[in-house]
């Protein structure tokens, strides 16, 4: 069976890519998602606070010697102190990128456009064959406009393609008005893909606690669905590269996802749930549903059930929610 792709310009050996998570941590890590099969690996993301703390202190240290260090040290707290930082991140990338055969991926994380988007020279100088960059960014201040947010990714991502020659992929949120329009932006301001989407860590009210708490949470393939549904509208609109993540269980879902139109899909929660070796089923459960449905190779399959690029997409949407509420209602919720 011919699982071959291509992502962004690199030739992958099949669509199934490793997700940033704990398991791209360490070489062995990213050496056990290849050894089980995936065509690429995105390692964990590096921080644009990890960068700029790096940055300070680098500051603090040539200006005003080594007494500051410690001051310099508490002025970004927050990822800094678990995270390893970003000089060990270029040495996993170097030494994962020279392990195993498949490309990877390096993963920056940040959401205004500093100096720290340089930072994707030495991840590509490091080793890596693309730079996923994922814009994690919650407007929370209500005064901020649709168009600033819209704006900071595409500054963002500008930054970064100028430092770098390899492709650059854009993860983002699906909260935007209009996400095609956004998608189409990034598009047009050179993104090689489009990662759909990036899981917000919501957080929750523990109401026996009286506290608020978070936690990051596995995900469920019913959440594949609004990815699935912005591939499909997306795929023959936009020149970047599609790349599906969030809920793939199972082979089923990695089949919908390239029926939707993705170019890669992408998993995290499964492989964290099961272990590295689920890549593997995975990858002998997409092989096996090609052969029962007469498939040759992935390119037979993608994007056979996306939206045509001639649809009026507004009708189209309008008509699957009519209908589906229309049967909804018709019938056997009840009898309540
Ligand atoms: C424990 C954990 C750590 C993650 N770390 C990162 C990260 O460093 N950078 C990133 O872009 N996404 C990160 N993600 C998000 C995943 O890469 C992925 O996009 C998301 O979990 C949805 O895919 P899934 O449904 O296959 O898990 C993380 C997810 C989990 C569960």
């Amino acid at each position: 069976m011919d699982l071959s792709t291509d992502y962004m310009g690199l030739a992958l050996r099949n669509p199934l890519v490793a997700s940033p998570s704990p398991l791209s941590k360490t070489v062995d890590g990213v050496r056990r998602l290849a050894d089980a099969g995936v065509g690429a690996v995105v390692l964990y993301s590096l921080f644009e606070e990890q960068l700029r703390r790096e940055a300070a202190l680098d500051a603090e240290l040539a200006d005003a010697g080594a007494e500051r260090f410690a001051e310099a040290q508490t002025y970004f707290p927050e990822v800094a102190e678990e995270e390893p930082g970003p000089r060990a991140y270029l040495s996993l990338l170097e030494r994962a990128a020279a392990a195993v055969e498949i490309p990877v991926i390096g993963s920056l994380n940040g959401v205004t456009p500093g100096g720290w988007t340089d930072y994707a020279l030495a991840m590509q100088d490091a080793g890596a064959a693309a730079i996923e960059l994922n814009v994690y960014y919650l407007p929370g201040d209500p005064h901020t406009s649709g168009r600033d947010v819209e704006q900071r990714h595409l500054d963002v991502l500008g930054r970064v393609k100028d430092a770098v020659t390899v492709p650059v992929a854009v993860k983002l949120a699906p909260y935007f008005s209009s996400t095609g329009e956004m998608a189409l932006r990034l598009d047009e301001a050179g993104a090689d893909g489009l990662v759909l989407f990036n899981r917000f860590l919501q957080p929750d009210i523990d109401a026996e606690a009286l506290a608020v708490v978070s936690a990051v949470e596995l995900s469920r393939p019913a959440e594949a669905r609004l990815p699935r549904t912005w591939i499909a509208l997306l795929r023959g609109r936009v020149r970047a590269a599609l790349a599906a993540t969030t809920g793939v269980e199972a082979a089923d879902d990695v089949a919908s996802y390239l029926l939707a139109g993705a170019d890669v899909v992408m998993t995290t929660s499964a492989l964290l749930r099961h272990g590295p070796a689920h890549a593997t089923v995975l990858l002998d459960g997409l092989s096996a549903w090609m052969e029962r449905k007469g498939f040759a190779s992935v390119d037979d399959v993608r994007g056979l059930l996306s939206v045509a690029p001639d649809a009026d997409e507004d009708a189209h949407e309008r008509t699957s929610y009519v209908g589906a509420l229309r049967n909804a209602n018709s019938s056997a919720y009840g009898p309540w």
